[in-house]
């Protein structure tokens, strides 16, 4: 039986991953630990509050006394640990958020990891480390997909920060023998996604009828993976997946983004115009006004630093851990969109107004 603390658990694929694991493995117990930051939500979890199994915790990764007490008092011998600072545009803008969670925040939980789980009271374990594909930096065109062995070339301040976590992480492994596991996956999207990410923000700025920021020419590849696909990867990875290893975690599903922006388009314009209800509902988006979304596809200047092209070779998680994602790209952005007509208030919620001002800030348009 695991008993699992979930750092980051109350923001976007931390969400789901609580709700993914209590549904598939109801006999675990989970502790999230999450310090709440504009991209955390408590009220996300509210189902899972209901389950004896599940605690919620406010508190930060940085907070040493404590994480040691949760280990200690909760019998945790799983971490899976997603707690970061997660969007590349705030970190060109402030980076030193992304250097004390995600690298000194790291550090932490290793150093504690290591202090009870060796040193004091030595017991089986797995750390499990949620990284991403951004830390191998930008493809060309023609280039083959990333490889674990690809070598690292962080090109935003966010992926130089989860680089040196993973490095962090490798180390205490090699090191010390912590029982650690990376996985590097792909963009996400999916259900309770901040909407300052692309797929959430392309959804609501047509709802609301606001411009849909493309930066540069729009030609930059993502290698886009529904969200319980990736949890389902870092399940098969803390089953079976070998310490000291680093699995890459991708669908095979590469879009350029401003293809993404039009098929959301077509998508939304589809559903509006089937649906006088959503129509009334939304009475700022072009479809209730008889116009097409696509006109307010808007270009803005490029992201500095922007990198070119992601995608994943998914061959060792296939070869290994027999993993297949089960979601189509076509039927996961239908559920996601369903997801936001269906949750209105808790995208409403998000959208506080320091957020807007951010937003508005930082060359693009806000939602509202
Ligand atoms: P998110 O920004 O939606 O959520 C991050 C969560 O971490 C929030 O709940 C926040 O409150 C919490 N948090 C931040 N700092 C903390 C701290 N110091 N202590 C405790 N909690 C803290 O991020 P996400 O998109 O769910 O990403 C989760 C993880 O997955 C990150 O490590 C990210 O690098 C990685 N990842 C994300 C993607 C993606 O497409 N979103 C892809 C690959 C990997
Ligand atoms: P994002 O969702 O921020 O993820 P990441 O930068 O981690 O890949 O962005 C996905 C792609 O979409 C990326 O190439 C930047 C681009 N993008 C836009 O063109 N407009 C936007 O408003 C946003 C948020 C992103």
């Amino acid at each position: 039986m695991k008993s699992l603390l979930v750092t980051g658990g109350a923001g976007f694929i931390g969400t789901n991953f609580v709700y993914y694991w209590l549904k598939n493995h109801p006999e675990d117990n989970i502790v999230v630990l999450d310090a709440l930051t504009y991209a955390g939500n408590r009220a996300n979890l509210i189902e899972a509050e209901k389950n004896p199994s599940f605690k919620f915790v406010h508190g930060n990764i940085l907070d040493e006394s404590l994480v040691k007490s949760l280990l200690l008092d909760h019998k945790i011998n799983t971490i899976v640990h997603f707690a970061a600072e997660s969007h590349v545009d705030r970190s060109i803008h402030g980076p030193d958020e992304f250097i004390n969670t995600n690298i000194v925040g790291t550090h932490s939980l290793l150093k504690i990891a290591k202090k009870i789980w060796l040193d004091e009271n030595p017991q089986s374990h797995r750390f499990h480390h949620i990284s991403t594909d951004e830390v191998y930096g930008s493809l060309k065109p023609d280039d083959p997909p990333f490889t674990e062995d690809s070598p690292y070339a962080p090109n935003s301040p966010y992926a130089a920060s989860k680089a040196a976590s993973d490095h962090l992480v490798r180390a205490y492994n090699k090191t010390y023998g912590l029982q650690t596991t990376i996985s590097n996956c792909s963009n996400n999207y999916g259900p309770y996604q901040f909407p300052e990410k692309l797929i959430p923000l392309i959804i609501i700025n047509i709802l609301h009828g606001k411009p849909l920021p493309v930066y540069g020419d729009g030609k930059q590849i993502r290698d886009w993976l529904y969200v319980d696909d990736h949890n389902l990867g870092v399940d098969l990875i803390l089953q079976k997946g070998i310490p000291g290893k680093t699995y890459n975690i991708g669908g095979s599903n590469e879009w350029q983004n401003i293809d993404i922006v039009n098929l959301i388009c077509d998508l939304l314009h589809e559903t509006l115009l089937k649906n006088k209800d959503l129509q009334k509902k939304y009475t700022k988006s072009p479809s209730s006004k008889g116009e097409h979304p696509k006109t307010l596809i808007t270009n803005v200047p490029d992201r500095l630093g922007h990198d070119r092209r992601y995608a994943i070779d998914p061959k060792l998680m296939l070869a290994e851990l027999n993993y297949k994602p089960n979601e189509l790209f076509s039927t996961g952005i239908e559920k996601n969109i369903e997801w936001i007509f269906s949750n209105n208030e808790w995208w409403e919620s998000v959208l506080d107004e320091s957020y807007l001002d951010w937003i508005d800030k930082n060359y693009h348009c806000s939602p509202k």
